[in-house]
């Protein structure tokens, strides 16, 4: 069955780049431009033309080298920025200018310090000298969020009338709560005339955290295209992640039965292309594209992982670009996720060998985090009783030695690690015997 189709507008390189320390020149929008046309987003808002002559050149420059998808400018709501941005987009096989103006009282009264009336009307004017350009307009009313219902439907109709063909509800301050957002859009749907010949539009901020879980309530309640950006960069606490929209449309259609032409392997390498350019790392637990998103610490979860993936991870890493789940070893680790690294390395124990390096492996991770592979590769010598040379003592012995030099100066690794295991038994190994070995163990162990 043919799902109803979402357009994913882009806006990394308009909105995004408003994130701080995240502007980008033209050579670096050409190259994310690129990525987010392999990604294959339907609309690219490539920039801010009259803001920059830089903007200008890449807005133009990006309409002029991508046919598949809409090229969008951004343009306030004066003659000035529309005649720029259609100047920009002159060469552009699916141009689109989106006007903005902001609605809200709050705005008028303190930012621009016009009527209501005289923003109705700017809006129609603009509306219709942009259209007097390009046949796709897309209008904006700016901080609709928090605009007095009956003045946005009004401002919605008769930029309808002067020929806009997307209106975008943005909420700029990241103000809504998915209940809000998604009946804002059911009352315009009902309300505004025309408004069934146009494509309504979500535009969520993050700042209390929602704009994914607001951008999903507006389609659920009839929007049809989506703005959001790559790591969900934007201004002030950002945009809607795209990869978070996308990917919770792919995996929930029960809850959300829309497609989106996103090819979700691209996700993984548009993130790491944009931390590149920016400079601006994503937080570790970002989902789909944070470097832990498919990192499994928990023995418990590492020993699922193993026997089936199911059993921790609702999206395979692959199918976001992302090359492989990851098990950290590290003190929470069990002793199947330690084996099975172990045997990667090219080691295989008994078991009476795996309980020994199992029992150095997690004193040492007690103390350095993260166990890595040189470190498990030290300590397996030293669990086989080959003590390495002084000289040759390597990483886990060095690291082992600050470590303990912290601890009262105890000494590299082999004397950080008491001997073995009968003066102090684990509760759940003290009646254990060497056939104890079910199914259940590692779960048991792995804690
Ligand atoms: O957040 C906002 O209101 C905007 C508009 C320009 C759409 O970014
Ligand atoms: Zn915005």
């Amino acid at each position: 069955m043919d799902r109803t189709r979402i357009t994913i507008f882009d806006t990394t390189l308009r909105d995004g780049e408003q994130s701080p320390g995240c502007s980008m020149n033209v050579q670096e929008k050409m190259r994310m431009a690129y990525q987010l046309d392999r990604l294959g987003v339907d609309v690219i808002e490539a920039g801010f033309p009259i803001a920059s002559d830089g903007d200008f050149e890449a807005v133009q420059k990006i309409g002029a080298t991508f046919s598949r998808p809409v090229v969008c400018g951004l343009a306030r709501a004066c003659q000035q920025d529309i005649d720029r941005a259609a100047q920009a987009l002159k060469g552009a096989a699916r141009p689109r200018i989106h006007v903005f103006l902001a609605t809200s009282d709050i705005h008028l009264q303190h930012k621009l310090r016009i009527s209501r009336e005289k923003c109705l009307q700017q809006a129609a004017e603009a509306v219709r000298l942009a259209k007097s350009y390009c046949d796709d307009i897309e209008f904006s009313p700016e901080d609709a969020t928090r605009t007095d219902i009956d003045f946005l439907c009004h401002v919605l109709e008769a930029v309808i009338q002067a020929g806009a063909t997307t209106l975008n509800i943005p909420d700029t301050v990241g103000y809504s709560a998915p209940a809000d957002f998604g009946a804002l859009i059911q009352t315009i749907r009902q309300r505004v005339r025309g408004v069934d010949k146009v494509v309504i539009s979500a535009h969520c901020h993050n700042d209390l955290g929602l704009a994914v879980a607001n951008s999903l309530a507006a389609v659920a309640a009839g929007a049809r295209q989506v703005e959001c950006a790559i790591n969900g960069i934007g201004e002030r606490a950002g945009n809607a992640a795209l990869e978070e929209i996308v990917m919770t449309l792919r995996v929930r259609p029960d809850q959300y039965p829309y497609d989106t032409g996103v090819l979700s392997e691209h996700l993984f390498p548009a993130s790491q292309m944009l931390c590149e350019i920016t400079g601006a790392p994503i937080q570790p637990n970002k989902a789909i594209v944070g470097r832990n998103a498919f990192a499994h610490a928990a023995g418990i979860h590492q020993d699922g992982m193993l026997k089936n993936p199911l059993t921790y991870e609702i999206i395979t890493p692959q199918s976001v670009g992302v090359p492989d789940s990851t098990l950290v070893l590290g003190k929470h680790s069990g002793r199947h996720a330690l084996n099975q690294r172990c045997e990667k390395l090219g080691y295989t124990f008994d078991r009476r060998e795996l309980d020994e390096v199992y029992r150095r492996f997690v004193l040492l991770a007690d103390r350095i985090k993260t166990v890595e592979d040189h470190h498990l590769q030290e300590l397996v010598r030293e669990a086989r009783g080959a003590k390495p040379a002084a000289s040759d003592r390597g990483e886990a012995a060095k690291t082992a030695a600050a470590a303990a030099a912290q601890n009262g100066g105890r000494g590299p690794l082999d004397m950080m690690i008491p001997p073995p295991a009968e003066a102090t038994p684990s509760v759940l190994s003290r009646n254990r015997t060497p056939e104890h070995h079910g199914e259940q163990e590692d779960y048991l162990w792995g804690v």
